[in-house]
């Protein structure tokens, strides 16, 4: 079982990540926190899978603790030197899937963009474990709270993200990767969480520039920050951004870019599905 994404890896991806990624979806989780508590700032919130702490740096401000665990070793060194000033943090290095905690020990479990990252195999057993680990660490009356996309919005021709139209065949594979919603909720449910419910993350993904330049996705930093790229070869990448080239001289790019505006409009970057331990 391993402790980190099981196909990217983070300790390089996150020298660049911070400078092209933002957290989406955050304010749905504050809303969502108050079915737990009215005052938010009485929670005791685990975060799985932090990362270089982006979310952890906003959800902390709104709790009393947030305990998080990670499992590469740059998204910990990352996070600590974000946070080390805040009081109520508490970040270790661990699997989402073997949590070093006792049961019920926490209101709120929240991961951002995670859950993508369990190996996918033997119809999602990774995530299963995973939300039966959750389900135990849950105080009752807890919440987990998921931020994920779905495969409608990985998709390269429908999707939300115009740059994966330029590299269909990692775009596929990470789709594969993605529950399908429905999947998702009644895992859920056979988890033994009840009143499960989605709600649009608002919010993109990456800095504005990847929405207004089409070019600066072919600098390799950027690369470096989607986990997409990790089904490529550097060869393929090149191709992928000689095609992006092309597409800016003839404008079809921006008919691209177009399009998966729109889609963001109706189905916004991610979602937010939540369910309760009762
Ligand atoms: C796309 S990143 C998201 C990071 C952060 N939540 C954010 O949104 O900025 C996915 C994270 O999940 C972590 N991860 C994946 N599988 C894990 C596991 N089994 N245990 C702990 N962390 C894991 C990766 O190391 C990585 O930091």
């Amino acid at each position: 079982m391993k402790n980190a994404s099981s196909y990217c890896n983070y300790n390089v991806a996150f020298k660049g990540y911070d400078s092209i990624r933002k957290p989406v979806g955050i304010s749905e989780t504050v809303d969502l926190l108050k079915k737990v508590k009215a005052q938010t700032h009485e929670i005791t919130l685990l975060e799985g899978g932090f990362g270089t702490g982006a979310c952890t740096e906003i959800i902390c401000n709104h709790v009393k603790a947030v305990y998080g665990v990670e499992g590469s070793e740059e998204g910990c060194r990352k996070a600590h030197s974000k946070l080390c000033q805040c009081s109520n943090v508490f970040l270790l290095l661990g699997n989402i899937l073997a949590l070093p905690f006792v049961d019920s020990s926490f209101d709120a479990y929240m991961v951002h963009q995670v859950i993508h990252h369990l190996n996918s195999a033997d119809n999602f057993r990774e995530l299963k474990l995973f939300l039966k680990e959750a389900f135990r660490v849950l105080k009752s009356n807890g919440i987990i709270i998921i931020n994920t996309c779905t495969p409608e919005h990985i998709d390269p021709d429908n999707g939300v993200f115009w740059s994966y139209k330029f590299i269909p065949k990692a775009a596929g594979e990470l789709k594969r990767r993605y529950i399908p919603l429905d999947e998702l909720k009644e895992s859920l449910r056979q988890a033994g969480f009840t009143e499960i419910d989605t709600k649009k993350a608002t919010g993109r993904f990456f800095k504005d520039s990847y929405y207004q330049n089409p070019l600066s996705v072919t600098d390799m930093e950027f690369c470096k920050g989607d986990s997409v790229y990790c089904f490529l070869t550097e060869e393929e990448i090149s191709k992928a951004n000689e095609q992006i080239t092309q597409a800016c001289r003839d404008g079809s790019v921006f008919e691209e870019m177009e399009r998966a505006n729109k889609r963001f409009e109706d189905i916004g970057e991610a979602v937010v599905v939540y369910g309760l331990k009762r």
